[in-house]
C-alpha cells in the first residue's frame, strides 16, 4: 500500500489496495491511522459496487444515521449525491459544513464513491480545522475557548430551509425530504478535542451553527461570521478533484467541506455512506 500526501494541509491518496475485497485487520489498522493523520484519504480506480461501499464503510464503524435524504433504491444507507447535465437547482451542500453536526453524537466519517464525473469542476473542498486551531490568533481563541455553538438543521432542511417545501417545486434530482424534525437543536463545544486523536480543532461553522449558548444572536452570529472567515482561509484547505471510480473518505472531526460547480451541462454521480459516531 502506497499513500501520498497531497501536498496541501490534508489529504492523501492511497494506492496498492483492492477495496473491491474484504480488507484484513491490519489493512484496515493502517488505513485509519492514515485517515486519522491525513484526514481525507483518496483511492483511485476502485470501481466498487454498493455492497463494496457498505462492507468498506463498516470496516471502520456502524453506519451513521442519515436524515432528510431517501437512500437509494434498495438499499439503507446509500445516498445518491446526484445532479443532472441539465438541472437548475441550486447546488447541493455547496456551504462549508461538516456532515450532520446537529446530531447528537455526529458522524465520525463520510465515504463517497465518484461514479459519474464531469471533465472539469465539481471539487469538493476540505478545511482543516485543527490547522486552523493550531494558527488562529491567541485573542479569537480567548472568545471561544468554551463556549458552545448551538447546532441545527433549520437552515437546510425545515420546511422553510434552504431545501424545503419550495425546493420540492424545483428539478432537484436528489431525493430530499425536509421535515419539522429539522427544527431541533443541539449544543457542540466549538472547540473540542478530536474523539480519537485528542487533537484540539475548530468543530461546525455556521450553517448548521445557528448561534452560540448563552450570547446574544446579534453577538453570535458576527463572532460565528469572524471564526468563518478564519478557519475558511485557503491555507487550511486542500481541493480535491474527483476521477471516476474513486472513493474518498473523510473525517467529519477534523473538517469542513463544501461541493463546487463549474460543470454545467455534465452529469455528476456520487454514492455516499457515513460512518457513525464509535459506540
Ligand atoms: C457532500 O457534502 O456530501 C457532497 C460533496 C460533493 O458533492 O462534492
Amino acid at each position: 500500500m502506497v499513500i501520498e500526501p497531497s501536498g496541501r494541509v490534508c489529504g492523501a491518496r492511497v494506492t496498492g489496495v483492492n477495496l473491491r475485497e474484504p480488507l484484513d485487520g491490519g489493512v484496515i489498522a493502517e488505513l485509519r491511522a492514515a485517515w486519522l493523520e491525513h484526514h481525507v484519504l483518496s483511492f483511485p480506480a476502485q470501481p466498487m459496487t454498493d455492497d463494496d461501499l457498505e462492507r468498506f464503510t463498516r470496516a471502520f464503524g456502524p453506519f451513521g444515521d442519515d436524515p432528510f435524504i431517501a437512500p437509494i433504491d434498495g438499499r439503507e444507507h446509500v445516498i445518491a449525491v446526484r445532479r443532472r447535465a441539465d438541472e437548475t437547482s441550486s447546488l447541493f451542500a455547496e456551504n462549508w459544513h461538516s456532515d450532520w453536526s446537529f446530531q447528537e453524537r455526529p458522524p465520525a466519517g463520510t465515504c463517497l464513491l465518484g461514479i459519474t464525473i464531469p471533465p472539469a469542476g465539481g471539487d469538493t473542498w476540505f478545511a482543516d480545522q485543527h490547522a486552523a486551531l493550531d494558527a488562529m490568533p491567541a485573542e479569537l481563541r480567548r472568545r471561544l475557548d468554551g463556549r458552545l455553538a448551538i447546532h441545527s438543521a433549520r437552515g437546510g432542511y425545515a420546511p422553510d430551509g434552504m431545501y424545503g417545501t419550495a425546493d420540492l417545486q424545483t428539478d432537484r434530482s436528489m431525493a430530499i425530504r425536509p421535515s419539522d424534525a429539522a427544527m431541533a437543536t443541539q449544543l457542540h463545544p466549538i472547540i473540542r478535542d478530536h474523539p480519537e486523536t485528542g487533537r484540539p480543532g475548530v468543530f461546525g461553522c455556521i450553517g448548521y451553527i445557528i448561534g452560540v449558548d448563552g450570547m446574544p444572536d446579534d453577538a453570535a452570529r458576527s463572532l460565528l461570521f469572524e471564526l468563518y472567515a478564519w478557519q475558511t482561509r485557503d491555507e487550511f484547505v486542500y481541493r480535491h478533484r474527483w476521477e471516476p471510480d474513486m472513493l474518498v473518505m473523510w473525517d467529519n472531526r477534523s473538517l469542513l467541506h463544501r461541493a463546487t460547480g463549474g460543470y454545467e451541462g455534465y452529469e455528476r454521480l456520487l454514492h455516499r455512506t457515513t460512518i457513525g459516531a464509535a459506540a
